[in-house]
């Protein structure tokens, strides 16, 4: 029997999946997992007041991830059930939390260090410090560029559970292969395990990193400025404030640096639009890198 050729196509769109169709399929799950990951970062926020909204998206995607295959869960909302009602749920958040935090070193490495390096001393301030991480790639930077034993490392947190693992310096073994990996892709040429110490499933980073840096608790919206530092380092804290709050916080940073100081933000924050604006020059608008005004002699 011969079929018209209409037939046969009306035949084959009934029978075989079309290109379209299969997009729209893709798109549907795609959807879901968008929807899901709303879900997961609007119960976070509410559950924990962390707000990971602003995170670079294929990063904040990869760590994600990372939770979910280790809480075994098959979706992102399963792994929003298991934080909410999990006994272990808290434990799990601060795996993500970790795991969202990276060593930020490249930031200051061309821009920062040789003018810092040119001073007899040097103060930093690393405002929201968290667990430390950045702190201690900070000391590390220092160290390799030879001047660590001319500064002082502030760094402050409101978080006290923070601080403590902060001033302990040790994290689970299996993060110091994420931190050599940022170390290496930063630019770091030595061997990474000479900074720390090895124990069962933990690593603690040595102590002739942590001899100048002083760990304190500070509340950056009720507490005072920190003086002539040369460096404020404050990235992914003033995401979770407000305009009002993000002035009032800029303004001590800016009492706090000398001029010619440098401040460091996050990747998704910056001096535009904020009422300190006009006392910084750019250094770098993709770094997020200012520069006070003025001259780094003066006091
Ligand atoms: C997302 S973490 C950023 C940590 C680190 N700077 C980084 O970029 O990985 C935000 C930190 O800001 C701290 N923080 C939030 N509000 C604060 C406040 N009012 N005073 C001091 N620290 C605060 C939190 O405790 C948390 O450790």
């Amino acid at each position: 029997m011969k079929l018209d050729v209409r037939e046969q196509m009306s035949d084959v769109k009934k029978n075989v999946p079309l290109t379209s169709d299969i997009r729209q399929l893709t798109s549907t799950i795609d959807m879901n997992e968008k929807i899901e990951i709303d879900l997961l970062l609007a119960g976070i926020q509410k559950r924990y007041g962390y707000d990971f909204t602003h995170y670079s998206h294929a990063s904040l995607m990869r760590r994600l991830e990372k939770a979910r295959e280790q809480a075994k869960a098959m979706h992102f909302t399963e792994l929003l059930d298991k934080l909410l009602h999990d006994e272990k749920g808290d434990a799990l958040f601060e795996k993500i939390l970790e795991l969202c935090q990276l060593i930020a070193v490249t930031v200051v490495i061309e821009k920062i260090v040789p003018v810092l390096k040119t001073f007899p001393f040097v103060k930093i301030w690393h405002a929201g410090c968290a667990t430390g991480e950045e702190v201690y790639s900070m000391a590390l930077l220092l160290h390799e560029e030879g001047f660590l034993d001319r500064a002082r490392i502030y760094a402050t947190d409101f978080n006290k559970h923070s601080l403590d693992t902060a001033s302990n310096g040790v994290y689970p073994a299996k993060h110091i292969e994420t931190y050599a990996a940022n170390y290496r892709e930063s630019g770091g040429t030595r061997d990474f395990s000479d900074y720390y110490s090895d124990g069962y499933e933990l690593a603690k980073f040595k102590n002739f990193l942590k001899e100048r840096i002083t760990f304190s608790y500070h509340n950056l919206v009720t507490d005072g400025v920190f003086g002539e530092m040369n460096l404020v380092c404050c990235r992914n804290v003033l995401i979770y404030f407000d305009k009002t709050l993000q002035d009032h916080v800029l303004a001590k940073f800016t009492d706090s640096l000398r001029h010619g100081g440098f401040l460091c933000m996050g990747n998704k924050e910056s001096l535009n639009f904020t009422a300190v604006k006009k006392q910084f020059e750019t250094v770098d608008t993709k770094q997020k890198i200012y520069k006070k005004c003025g001259s780094a002699h003066a006091v």
